[in-house]
């Protein structure tokens, strides 16, 4: 299951172009005021690395874990070209445990895995911020996704529930539909 993930992100990350784009998800870039000047952040999944580049650019020492080589070759270059600073993890998911009181901010954008809601519950140290956005239930209706691959609606509320909310929102508006959130845990 994950060579052929690894394989399929390769493949997709092959070319020059910057599929998700080198600018920052929008919901991080709207919410960036919530974020500090300092501490260490892990980009779960984080691709071709635009969201932990403009983390690194805030101030924090960002750790971008995923499972494609050429993913983070890319987000190496993109931290260069932007003049910002970055560690590359090669790792998958599925068979690695994310340290206990470690990050100050946790990154998870267009990624979902259920096994990962209770590591990223450990990892974040009190106090330490996460803002994850992902697909919800309403994407299948413009999608070939398949239903464990979506959010049920409110279930980013329901796992991180006794965290401190900061901000929430679901869109559904063809062809996206998505769940945000930022939450501090206690
Ligand atoms: C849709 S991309 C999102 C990238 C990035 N978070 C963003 O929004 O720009 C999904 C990412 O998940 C990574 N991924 C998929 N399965 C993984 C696994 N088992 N372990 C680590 N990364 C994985 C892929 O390589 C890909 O970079």
């Amino acid at each position: 299951m994950s060579l052929k993930d690894k394989e399929k992100w390769d493949d997709k990350f092959s070319t020059d172009e910057y599929i998700t784009g080198k600018e920052p998800s929008r919901w991080l870039e709207e919410n960036a005021g919530l974020l500090n000047t300092s501490g260490k952040a892990l980009d779960i999944a984080g691709g071709e690395g635009r969201n932990s580049v403009f983390v690194a650019s805030r101030g924090y020492e960002v750790t971008c874990l995923d499972i494609s080589q050429n993913g983070l070759t890319k987000a190496r270059a993109l931290a260069h070209e932007k003049k910002a600073k970055i560690t590359t993890l090669h790792a998958d998911l599925d068979n690695s445990s994310l340290l206990e009181n470690e990050y100050d901010l946790v990154l998870c954008f267009n990624f979902l895995d259920r096994n990962l809601f209770s590591g990223i519950r450990k990892t974040l140290k009190s106090g330490g911020l996460l803002f994850y956005e992902t697909f919800t239930l309403d994407y299948l209706k413009y999608s070939s996704f398949k239903r464990e691959w979506v959010l049920e609606l409110n279930e980013l509320l329901q796992v991180f529930g006794d965290f401190r909310i900061l901000r929430y929102q679901e869109v559904d508006e063809d062809p996206r539909a998505f769940a945000s959130l930022v939450a501090q845990k206690p």
